[in-house]
């Protein structure tokens, strides 16, 4: 099977940390490289997480460091979700010898879009001001772009504002220059798909006893036991306390096999001044807009996500992965 060509843009981030276990221990990916920018923490924390992470999974891939704040305006850090180094205190020392690539993130990304000719797909978990700064240096960039998915946006209510998701609230502008970019495959896998799956009691259990030799085991457990102790604190009480939800490992699932749901294809902007709303995926549900620039998903199989999510969890059960 050839792997597909991939740039992770992440912050991690515990849902991150999920999401980059799912994708490489799906074995689907060439995973090219890593790319971390501001977010959940301060990117001097987003990027050793990201470096610790590939370190951690066994993926063999270079590490850049992006942007340390949005284009224009910054908001806050999600330390109250992700723990003040970002991996909910999990010890990210890095091994030996363990070092960034030299260069920017953005131009990175260029440079493999160029390098694979077209064959490029792009995930973006994180603020997309790596992606904004790629696209403004190199306006062809998305020509060159496969598949780009994302997770962020909200089709209805937010998590960082009434509306606003966290991703896009971070950096709206940078959304707002993505979402008009042109990339020929867009899809926002947004705050209500990442809603509608989740791991139930009986997959959380499994994940809290998973094998000692399973690299994601202790990492697993600890985020089971902060979110066990944090689930009161938290401000997205859509979701129902028992099971475990999540965001990241939502678009990595849509990544990975996209038939796990169906999509509309809708037009898209980023609300960048409005007092209330600045951070709104403002929709075009009604068809107004002369085109459709993202995929959406509107019926995603909770059954299917868990299914991926464990059979990617249960490659590194192997010593060699
Ligand atoms: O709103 C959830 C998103 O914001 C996730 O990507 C999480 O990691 C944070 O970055
Ligand atoms: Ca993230």
């Amino acid at each position: 099977m050839i792997k597909r060509p991939l740039i992770i843009d992440c912050d991690p981030g515990i849902d991150d940390a999920e999401c980059i276990m799912m994708v490489h221990g799906s074995g689907k990916f060439d995973i090219r490289g890593i790319t971390a920018v501001h977010g959940n923490v301060p990117l001097s924390h987003t990027s050793q997480n990201a470096l610790f992470l590939s370190k951690l999974y066994g993926i063999d891939c270079p590490v850049y460091l992006g942007a340390k704040e949005a284009i224009i305006q910054r908001l806050s850090r999600a330390e109250y979700v992700h723990g003040n180094n970002g991996l909910i205190g999990f010890d990210t020392t890095l091994p030996e010898g363990a070092q960034f690539a030299q260069g920017h993130a953005w131009d990175f990304i260029w440079e493999e879009a160029v390098k694979q000719n077209g064959e490029l797909e792009i995930l973006a978990i994180g603020p997309l001001t790596n992606l904004a700064i790629a696209v403004m240096k190199h306006p062809e960039l998305p020509k060159l772009v496969k598949n780009l998915v994302i997770m962020g946006g909200a089709a209805g209510s937010g998590n960082f504002g009434v509306y606003s998701e966290y991703n896009i609230a971070q950096d709206p502008h940078a959304c707002e220059i993505v979402l008009q970019a042109g990339f020929p495959k867009f899809t926002m896998v947004d705050l209500n798909a990442c809603r509608s799956v989740w791991l139930n009691g009986e997959e959380i259990e499994k994940l809290r006893n998973l094998p000692e030799n399973n690299r994601f085991a202790a990492l697993a457990k600890r985020m089971l036991k902060h979110e066990d102790d944090n689930k009161s604190n938290w401000q997205d009480d859509a979701f129902v306390d028992e099971y475990h939800y999540t965001c990241d490992p939502v678009a990595a699932a849509v990544l990975i096999d996209e038939t796990i749901g169906q999509y509309v294809d809708k037009y898209v902007f980023c609300d960048c001044v409005g007092e209330m709303t600045t951070g709104q995926t403002v929709i075009d549900w009604l068809g107004f807009a002369p085109f459709k620039n993202v995929k959406i998903p509107v019926a995603l199989d909770r059954d299917k996500f868990a299914e991926i999510y464990f059979e990617c969890v249960k490659s590194y059960e192997k010593e060699d992965c």
